[in-house]
């Protein structure tokens, strides 16, 4: 419809009288509309209605009730007003998990830093860029939740100081100096799940164990991000994951979706065995 009949008071009366009967509205996209104005009142894309039914159907699911922080994509440090410096995190892992937990009841919280993925329906979204932002998004977030899980590519670096202007070209060689992001992780503690993810080029295992105790973890997820289909940009990834117990549980290749779950029912039962919701 268009925007004017869809803000009209009429309209919105009965939108309201529906839920009070307990109808569940997804409401109208903003874009184009037929008229060639811009606003609310385009009909949901397939993924949006979809996203809706796959929340109401969770809401009972045995997640219902948890609170979760999940975090995302690679963070972004800037260098001047054009550049930053990056990673090869495309979110994939951190959204299907974000997703997964909505659809098995938990109330989300995914904090994200710049990707091109959709917008996940019926999740919190945070939007940060660089690793302090996303210390302190997930700092306030993390307050009232039962689990974080910081699947997030955080830059471990960041330039010692930006310039206000684009730095040119003319100059030859350039030497940026860098200096050490906060460990978000490390830094943060509490009666909460944590668990952190690992992408490694060597020695997984080895390197993986010591993040679990360096970081205080209840688990992480490991990959080996120079095997094809898995990692990076891939829809599919081949995970170990380990715990405090230092026993490697190594799953197949399998889609993140699938990966998602896998992780989402370890933190089910820690939680279980803590007796903690939140
Ligand atoms: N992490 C974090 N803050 C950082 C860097 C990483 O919270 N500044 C988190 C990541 O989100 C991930 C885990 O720590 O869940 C491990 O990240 P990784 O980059 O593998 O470990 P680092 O501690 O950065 O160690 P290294 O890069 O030396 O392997």
């Amino acid at each position: 419809m268009h925007t004017g009949m869809w803000e009209n008071r009429i309209t919105q009366e009965n939108v309201i009288r529906l839920k009070e009967r307990g109808f569940y509205i997804i409401p109208p996209d903003t874009g184009r509309l037929a008229s060639g104005g811009y606003g609310a009142g385009r009909f949901p894309d397939t993924g949006t209605i979809l996203g809706h039914i796959k929340k109401i159907l969770g809401k009972d699911g045995d997640m219902a009730g948890i609170n979760i922080v999940v975090t995302a994509g690679g963070t972004q440090e800037p260098i001047d007003p054009v550049r930053v410096i990056g990673n090869r995190s495309s979110g994939k892992m951190g959204y299907a998990i974000a997703e997964a937990a909505r659809d098995r009841g938990a109330s989300v919280t995914l904090i994200t830093a710049p990707t091109s993925l959709p917008v996940p329906v019926g999740v919190e979204v945070v939007n940060v860029e660089t690793a302090d932002q996303m210390k302190e998004a997930v700092e306030k977030a993390v307050s009232r939740s039962s689990a974080l899980i910081m699947a997030a590519a955080v830059a471990d670096f960041r330039a010692a100081s930006i310039s206000a202007q684009k730095i040119k070209k003319e100059s030859g060689n350039l030497v940026l100096e860098l200096v050490p992001t906060p460990d978000i992780l490390s830094g943060i503690n509490g009666n909460f799940i944590k668990v952190g993810f690992a992408a490694e080029s060597q020695d997984l295992v080895a390197n993986a164990c010591r993040k679990v105790e360096r970081k205080k973890l209840d688990f992480i997820v490991a990959n080996d991000i120079t095997e094809k289909d898995s990692g990076f940009g891939a829809d599919t990834n081949r995970v170990i994951i380990i715990g405090q117990d230092g026993m490697p549980e190594e799953l197949p290749l399998m889609s993140k979706r699938a990966v998602a779950d896998r992780i989402l029912d370890r933190v089910v039962r820690l939680l279980a065995a803590k007796g903690n919701k939140k």
